[in-house]
């Protein structure tokens, strides 16, 4: 038996350097000149307007990590930070690197936070039109796309002809923009605050799509969602900020208003039932103490039973190509 060494705990204590050396990354876009070919720590400093001597620290850092490999001094992404850490790629994460790295130092009231049970102030998800949702969905948008594709799969939305999707607290439209792409019939409707539409309205209509996309500005507890009238209801990233009976009148509320035979999609970061896992959703959960009032991750138990109670009878839940799970309910 090895003894154990403190190696793993001293990188977890300073994890935060990943955060500021990927953030600060992404703000120079170093991963954007790498790929354009910039291989050494001058070059880079040159494009981005940075100092040698950042440069490569950030190319250090970023090698320990293993998002670049240098060989003979000469240094370029792995396939990883290619796939996603480079601007203008469809699933692209670098705008929520500079993100995170922003609201690093709300962690620092974490000690009280958990101390008290929740946020000391106002609860930022509570807040009406709150301006922090602006930065969020375009950043978040990136993680949505392989989700919406993986749903339209499943629910081989592109043959379904002309549907009518209604989605609950859409953020920047990612859903609605990806689904309407693939299918020229359908319609969207998206519910959210209003200065969050018109960041959506405008990301939809760069596609080309307004004509089939329509906004309702309100809050999602108090506005109306229809009856009946829709065959397609998505619910992503939201039931983490609310509490069991919010999440269970918001289902209620969406079994009404789906056509009989519709599919509700919630896409989340579920937990394991025993609380063993998944690791990212089970650490997700100080991002929710720290900013809502109720919110938190839910264990699939808890999904299967507000589904349930909200009348909805075949539940399956299916992996995705990001941290968070998608959860079909009729
Ligand atoms: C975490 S984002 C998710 C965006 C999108 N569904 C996605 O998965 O990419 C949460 C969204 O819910 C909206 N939202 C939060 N609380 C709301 C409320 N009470 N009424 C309407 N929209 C709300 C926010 O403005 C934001 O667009």
């Amino acid at each position: 038996m090895t003894n154990p060494q403190p190696d793993r705990i001293l990188r977890l204590i300073n994890g935060y350097w990943t955060t500021g050396i990927l953030g600060a990354a992404a703000s120079h876009s170093l991963f954007t000149h790498l790929e354009a070919g910039a291989d050494t720590a001058g070059e880079l400093a040159a494009r981005a307007g940075i100092s040698e001597r950042g440069a490569q620290t950030l190319l250090d850092g970023l090698v320990s990590v293993g998002l670049v490999e240098v060989r003979d001094g000469r240094y370029r992404n792995t396939a990883e930070a290619s796939a996603f850490l480079v601007e203008g790629r469809p699933a692209g994460l670098s705008s929520f690197a500079e993100l995170k790295l922003s609201q690093m130092g709300t962690l620092a009231d974490l000690p009280e936070v958990v101390r008290h049970g929740g946020p000391l102030t106002e609860a930022t998800v509570e807040v009406a039109d709150n301006p922090h949702w602006a930065k969020v969905v375009q950043a978040i948008a990136a993680q949505s796309v392989p989700v919406a594709v993986l749903v339209a799969d499943l629910l081989r939305l592109d043959e379904a002809g002309e549907i009518s999707i209604l989605d609950v607290g859409g953020g920047s439209g990612v859903y609605s923009a990806t689904w309407l792409e693939r299918n020229p019939h359908a319609r969207a409707t998206q519910l959210d605050w209003g200065p969050i539409n018109a960041i959506a309205r405008r990301l939809v209509a760069e596609k080309g799509l307004a004509d089939r996309f329509t906004c309702v500005d309100g809050d999602f507890h108090t506005t109306g969602f229809g009856t009946a009238a829709h065959d397609i209801a998505v619910y992503s990233h939201i039931a983490h900020q609310e509490g069991p009976e919010d999440n269970v009148a918001i289902f209620t509320r969406l079994r009404d208003a789906l056509k009989p035979g519709g599919t509700l999609v919630v896409n989340d970061y579920v937990v394991d039932d025993d609380r063993s896992g998944p690791p990212f959703p089970l650490l997700f959960a100080s991002e929710m103490l720290l900013k809502s009032k109720q919110g938190r991750t839910w264990r699939q138990a808890d999904y299967q039973s507000w589904l349930a109670k909200a009348g909805f009878e075949d539940i399956s839940f299916h992996s995705t190509p990001s941290p968070a799970t998608v959860v079909l309910a009729r």
